[in-house]
This record gives C-alpha cells, sequence and structure tokens, in this order.
C-alpha cells in the first residue's frame, strides 16, 4: 500500500493482542541457547576454517614491507591474505574494499587475513606477522581539522535575522559544548560465516540492513547480488554499528572463495573499536537568545565533526533543532571536518543524541540566567508546527508539553530548589534535571508476506532483523490480531534476503515499516479468504481463528484448504512532507555530586515518553531504558579516548570503555502517554529504539549543575572536571 491518506479504523483498533504486554516470543530461544547468531552455524555450516585479522598498527601511512612466512609455516594455517595476494575489488557504499593496497587510511584497518584450523591456530599465527610502516601524519584532533571544516552539505538553515536578534535579545547565551567519539559496545561482536556454492555465496552475518548489504557486497566483490544471500536470524546489538559492511563479511568471503572452503572470521573486541565504527566527537556553538519571558527570540546551533576523506557521514548535531523549538530568527548547520581517525557513522538516535546534550543544556543556562523554570522554558517554546515551514505543515502528533507536566508531576518537580548547594545528604549535593526528547519518525519502504495452512498456523516472512529490540513478538502480534488468530499460531521467519525485502533495523524504523508490510498482507489476505468463502471482505470479521459473515462462521483453517499466501508493501506517501513527525519525551533526573570527592551518583530517573501507538509496552519501555541507559553512558562516562599523536582510540576494550552497569542505575523507570498517530502509517505508531537516549545525558547534566553549580561543557561529566569547582566542605 502507498500510505499517504490517514487510515482511521483498521483492525488493529482492537488492540487483543496488539498493544499488549505480551512475553518476546524468542525468548524461550534466547535463554536456552537455541537462538543461533552468526558466529555459531556450526551444524549448518560443518568444516568451517577460522579466519583472524592483522590490524593497522599505524594511523596513516602505507605498508613497506610484510614477512608472513613465519605465520604461513605455522600450524594449522591454511592461508595469509595480504595486499599482495588479495583479489581485486570493487567498491560499493561504505563497504570499504579489504587488503587493496599498501595505503593505510585508519588504525585498525586490516592488513592481512590468517586463515587456520583452529581459532586459536589462527589467533596465533596472527601474531606471527610482521609489517613495517612507513608513517605519515595524521589529522587526528577536532578542534584543530575545524578550522579547515566543509561547508554544510545540505547548506544551512535560516529563518528572519538571526544575527541581529541575537544581539538585541535581552537574555543570552553563547557556549560551546564538546561530546566525545562513542563506541557502540554491543554484546555480539561482528562475525561472519561465508560459504561458496559454485559462484553463490552464503554469508551467516551480523548485518543490521541485510539488503543494503547485499547491494554493497556485490559492487566490493564485483558480481551480480541475486547471488548474495544474507542470513542475520539473531543480532545480539547493533545500535548502528552493524549498518555498514566491515572486514568480517568481506575477508570471509574472499578467503571462502580462495580456500574452496567455509570460512568463519570474528572480530575482537579490540578490532572493533578501532577498525570498525564510532559515533563522532562533536563541537557544537549554541547561540540562544530569550525575552523576560522565556520565549527564545534566536536559536543558532552549529555543529562540527569528523569523518576519513571520501566518508559522507556526519553527525548532524544541530538538526533536531530545526523541528524543537519555535523561535522567529533561526541560524542552524552541521559540517564536516577531515580527521585521519576510523570510520565515523551512525551510532543509536545519530544527531539528536549528540546534539541534545547541548542543546538541552544551553537552553537550562539561558532559563537559569532568565530567571524561568526549566520545565516552564520548554513549554512556554513549544511549537504546533515546523518552526521553519509554517502552520502549513503541522506537528502529526506532539505530547512535548504533556510528557514534560506528566514527568514533572510524577518526579516531584517542586521539591527542586532553582539554587545551587542548597540541598544536601550527607555528603551528598542533591539535584534535579530536565531535558527535551525528541527523535524524527521515518517509515520506509518493506515487504512482507504471509502464509496460512490447512491447520491454521500463520507463516509471516520478511528479511526484517531483531537486533534484540523484538521485532519477531511484535510482527506476531500485528499479524495476529490482523488475522483473528491467536499468538501462538503465528511463526515470524526474519533475517533471511531471500525473503521478501524488509526495511532492515535502523533510524527506528523498522517496527512501523514492517509492521505495516505485514498488516499489509493479511489484509490481502483476508480478502481472498472472504472471496473464497463468497464474501465481501468488509463484511467478514476475523476472530478467534474464525471468519463470521453473511450468517456463517468458518474456521480459517478449513478455509485456507491446501495454504493460501498474500503479500504486502509499505510504500512511504507523502505524509512526512506534509506533517512534521517526530516522537517526543521528557527526562527527569536527580543525582548526587559527593562534595568531597566530585563523584557523581544517579538517584533516580524517569523518562515520559508519546511515540504513537505502542506495538508493545513491554518492549517500547525496555527500548527506552535501554536509551536512557546509553544517556547516562553519555552524560557519566563514554568517551573513546583519542591519542592525538597516533591516531587511534586508547581504551579498546569494556575495562577501559565505561558503560553504565546495574549499581549505576539504582531507580530508573519509562512510562508512555497515549497517543496514536495515523498519519505515520496505519499501525498509529512512531519510531521509538532511539528517543530514550535522546536528551537523557542533558537531564543529567543539568542536574549535576543544579546539585553543586559547576557547569561542565565537554562531556562526559567525570569528577575531575567538577573538583575545582565545588563549594567548600562544611
Ligand atoms: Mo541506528 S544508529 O540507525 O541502528
Amino acid at each position: 500500500m502507498r500510505y499517504d491518506k490517514p487510515i482511521s479504523m483498521t483492525p488493529l483498533d482492537a488492540r487483543r493482542i496488539v498493544a499488549q504486554p505480551v512475553d518476546r516470543v524468542d525468548g524461550p530461544a534466547k535463554l536456552s541457547g537455541a537462538a543461533t547468531y552468526s558466529y555459531e552455524y556450526h551444524e549448518e555450516v560443518p568444516g568451517a576454517a577460522y579466519g583472524m585479522i592483522v590490524p593497522a598498527a599505524i594511523a596513516k601511512g602505507r605498508i613497506v614491507a610484510i614477512d608472513s612466512a613465519a605465520a604461513e609455516a605455522a600450524e594449522g594455517v591454511l592461508m595469509v591474505m595480504t595486499h599482495r595476494n588479495a583479489p581485486r575489488q570493487g567498491s560499493g557504499g561504505d563497504a570499504a574494499p579489504q587488503l587493496v593496497g599498501s595505503e593505510i587510511a585508519h588504525h585498525g584497518q586490516a592488513v592481512a587475513l590468517v586463515v587456520a584450523e583452529t581459532f586459536e591456530q589462527a589467533r596465533h599465527a596472527a601474531g606471527l606477522v610482521r609489517v613495517d610502516y612507513e608513517r605519515e601524519p595524521g589529522r587526528f584532533d577536532l578542534a584543530e581539522a575545524e578550522r579547515q571544516a566543509r561547508p554544510p552539505r545540505g547548506g544551512e538553515h535560516r529563518m528572519g535575522d538571526f544575527e541581529a536578534a541575537f544581539a538585541a535579545s535581552p537574555f543570552a547565551v553563547d557556549v560551546s559544548y564538546t561530546t566525545p567519539d562513542q563506541a557502540h559496545a554491543m554484546m555480539e561482536p561482528h562475525a561472519s560465516i561465508a560459504r561458496w556454492d559454485g559462484d553463490r555465496l552464503t554469508l551467516w552475518s551480523a548485518q543490521q540492513l541485510p539488503d543494503w548489504s547485499v547491494g554493497d557486497i556485490a559492487a566490493t566483490l564485483a558480481m551480480p547480488s541475486e547471488h548474495i544471500r544474507i542470513i542475520s536470524r539473531f543480532i545480539g546489538g547493533g545500535f548502528g554499528g552493524k549498518i555498514s559492511v566491515y572486514a568480517d563479511a568481506i575477508l570471509s568471503a574472499l578467503a571462502a572463495r580462495a580456500l574452496g572452503r567455509p570460512v568463519k572470521l570474528a572480530l575482537t573486541r579490540q578490532q572493533i573499536f578501532n577498525g570498525t565504527s564510532h559515533r563522532p566527537a562533536t563541537i557544537q556553538r549554541l547561540r540562544l537568545g530569550c525575552d523576560a519571558e522565556g520565549r527564545l527570540l534566536a536559536i543558532g546551533h552549529d555543529s562540527v565533526s569528523g569523518n576519513l576523506p571520501g566518508r559522507s557521514f556526519e553527525e548532524g548535531a544541530a538538526s533536531q533543532t530545526r523541528l524543537l523549538y519555535a523561535a522567529p530568527n533561526r541560524l542552524i548547520r552541521n559540517r564536516k571536518a577531515v580527521l585521519d581517525l576510523a570510520p565515523a557513522a551512525s551510532m543509536r538516535a545519530p544527531g539528536e543524541a549528540a546534539g541534545l546534550l547541548a542543546l538541552e543544556c544551553a537552553l537550562d543556562e539561558l532559563a537559569e540566567k532568565a530567571g524561568i523554570d526549566p520545565v516552564e522554558m520548554r513549554v512556554i517554546n513549544d511549537t504546533p508546527h515546523d518552526p521553519e515551514r509554517g502552520p502549513a505543515r503541522p506537528f502529526s502528533s506532539r505530547k512535548l508539553v504533556e510528557a514534560l507536566r506528566e514527568g514533572q508531576r510524577r518526579f516531584g518537580w517542586e521539591r527542586r530548589d532553582p539554587v545551587p548547594c542548597r540541598v544536601r545528604d550527607g555528603r551528598w549535593l542533591v539535584g534535579m534535571g530536565v531535558a527535551s526528547a525528541i527523535r524524527e519518525n521515518y517509515v520506509v519502504e518493506a515487504k512482507a508476506r504471509v502464509r496460512l495452512d490447512g491447520q491454521g498456523r500463520l507463516t509471516v516472512e520478511t528479511s526484517m532483523t531483531d537486533i534484540g529490540t523484538g521485532s519477531y513478538t511484535i510482527l506476531a502480534q500485528v499479524a495476529a490480531e490482523a488475522m483473528g488468530l491467536p499468538l501462538d499460531a503465528v511463526t515470524v521467519r526474519l533475517g533471511d534476503t531471500r525473503l521478501p525485502r524488509g526495511p532492515g533495523s535502523g533510524g527506528s524504523w523498522g517496527a512501523n515499516s514492517a509492521g505495516t508490510a505485514v498488516y499489509d498482507a493479511c489484509m490481502a489476505l483476508r480478502d481472498m479468504l472472504a472471496q473464497k468463502a463468497g464474501l465481501n471482505s468488509t463484511d467478514a470479521r476475523f476472530e478467534g481463528g474464525m471468519m463470521h459473515g453473511g450468517g456463517r462462521s468458518l474456521a480459517l483453517a478449513e478455509l485456507a484448504g491446501e495454504g493460501v499466501s498474500a503479500e504486502g508493501e509499505m510504500l512511504p506517501g507523502g505524509l512526512t512532507q506534509s506533517y512534521a513527525q517526530a516522537s517526543f519525551g521528557a527526562h527527569f533526573a536527580e543525582v548526587g555530586v559527593a562534595i568531597d570527592s566530585g563523584e557523581v551518583r544517579l538517584r533516580r530517573m524517569l523518562g515520559v515518553f508519546a511515540a504513537g501507538r505502542l506495538l508493545n509496552p513491554k518492549t517500547a519501555r525496555s527500548q527506552a531504558i535501554g536509551g536512557m541507559v546509553f544517556g547516562v553512558g553519555a552524560a557519566l562516562m563514554e568517551a573513546n579516548v583519542v591519542d592525538r599523536r597516533h591516531g587511534l582510540f586508547i581504551n579498546h576494550d569494556l575495562a577501559e570503555y565505561h558503560v553504565p552497569a546495574h549499581a549505576d542505575l539504582p531507580d530508573i523507570d519509562a512510562i508512555f502517554l497515549d497517543e496514536e498517530d495515523d498519519k505515520s502509517t496505519p499501525l498509529k505508531t512512531k519510531g521509538v529504539g532511539e528517543l530514550g537516549i535522546c536528551g537523557a545525558g542533558a537531564a543529567i547534566a543539568n542536574a549535576i549543575h543544579n546539585a553543586c553549580g559547576v557547569r561542565v561543557r565537554d562531556y562526559p561529566v567525570t569528577l575531575d572536571k567538577l573538583l575545582d569547582g565545588l563549594p567548600p566542605i562544611g
């Protein structure tokens, strides 16, 4: 279906199964170890050899010599591939061809692949490969690179006369915030198994967007896309880190072809930190001006981030500011600088996650200057329509103010003292902070197929993935509700590019887009079944495994006979142009800052969100909390530390790249407001997966300022940055 007109009523509105907090249908398989991840297809692909890459030990320059003789002679070694013997490759998308020359573009780039009979033999032999390099100076410092940053790709977004309005504003802040490089740090490493059958390649590979990956791999290996099949049935987290294709997929495929034998290759945790992608650091300048009532007169948001030469991705940290608050005078732009660090790419809520860390704190600073409560400041500057396009482009739904008010009430905001350092709990200075959340709503093309068999079982098929978010569950719910079947009569098959092309998991578009394709397929199946019974489908009611209509009740199993199947698709129409679409929310955080050590402890946190209809309140809540946990990490601990002499991230494992653990999260909750958005899709939902991180870290940073009076504008807010500003112990 092309979705260009809102549908007011659908069979999903009954909400018997959809919108219910059902348990994950794949939960038992995951708990029992029966859910198979990419590296684990021992039975389906017996006899695979093991690969191990050798990562570049410099960030920029060239290989002058490689001595692989010792590795080749080592026990169990089947081959050593370097740029001297690697096959020629094309290039496609962001899938970097591997081992194609002596040039080194970034630290951690593969310079050799060792394949052996066992994992231990491959790892041992990889350590025997000797590489001599010639170093060249590289660009590793964003602040330095900023001076050469290119003008914005999409232009700058100007409205009114920003400079004049900012200069004339009664209250104003002009502040710069910096956010660091961050790692996706998903649990499952990047891993692939490659097997060739003649000129056909099958890859069991952790890919969030497997159909996109097929295209990139086909271009890289210079072969037809139709000859490549990717299987990604379960993915142990992605967060954007498994959107592009990396060395594991390309090198396992090349080695398997050369050896005539399946090859499996996982990247080590250390190799992932420097050799794959990361969220790039940003430098953001915020210029905000308001009147005495707190109304914004001028919004200026400039952001710069870095990436390798030739890479298109930039962190659009200023972008969400276009839609979040009203103001007649605006200047919003993102710029990109060239850096020679590992590739920068999307990480959970690319844009908003970094952008709101800056915007939502700068707004707090302005509120304080103008003497306005931070919640009121956000309420005052709400807008019912796209601020640039005006009333011609209203929001499809927007419950920012409701989320702020609900959170304010539940969190006990009235107990907040606006003056820092006045609330004490023993050695702890206690403070509260708030921040808005916004994440743009995307819907993309998707296809799905449903098949009903003679036993009344429905099978749903799409190459959509489940990266831990709950795709299996919510697609089963949509199909069960649409067909009037019990949930356990539905089987969902995902993560195989032989199936109808799904949207993949990215941009928080997956549930909504794949779900609509499944809904559309079910509606087509209902038509077919009704016709079989000589009924018009609008006269048929599907409930309890039966079709009722025309004075009769027929079992779907019987109607299906030998089996019936139907296909469906989602084709986004113009509704995202005519309506501004986004999910919204508000974060509230309470922290303690130790007056003697500057140590920060989160005490409580609440997120209130509105994201349209929730297909499953339980999986949605888990996503929201997961995103908030990311926000805690961004505020307090996560940072790839750049070695500016050698151009690498020096904290390249989970011992040194700190993410929040349970002990860091004493009391955290997320609730959703009732909302349905028929401008989005017939499912009436909006994106959920990335919303929780948006603004979460800013609420914590604002709480830290409220607790101890110190404003840190360089994330993460670690105790060394607080110590000098703390009040005397007394
Ligand atoms: Mo997301 S960063 O599009 O997986």
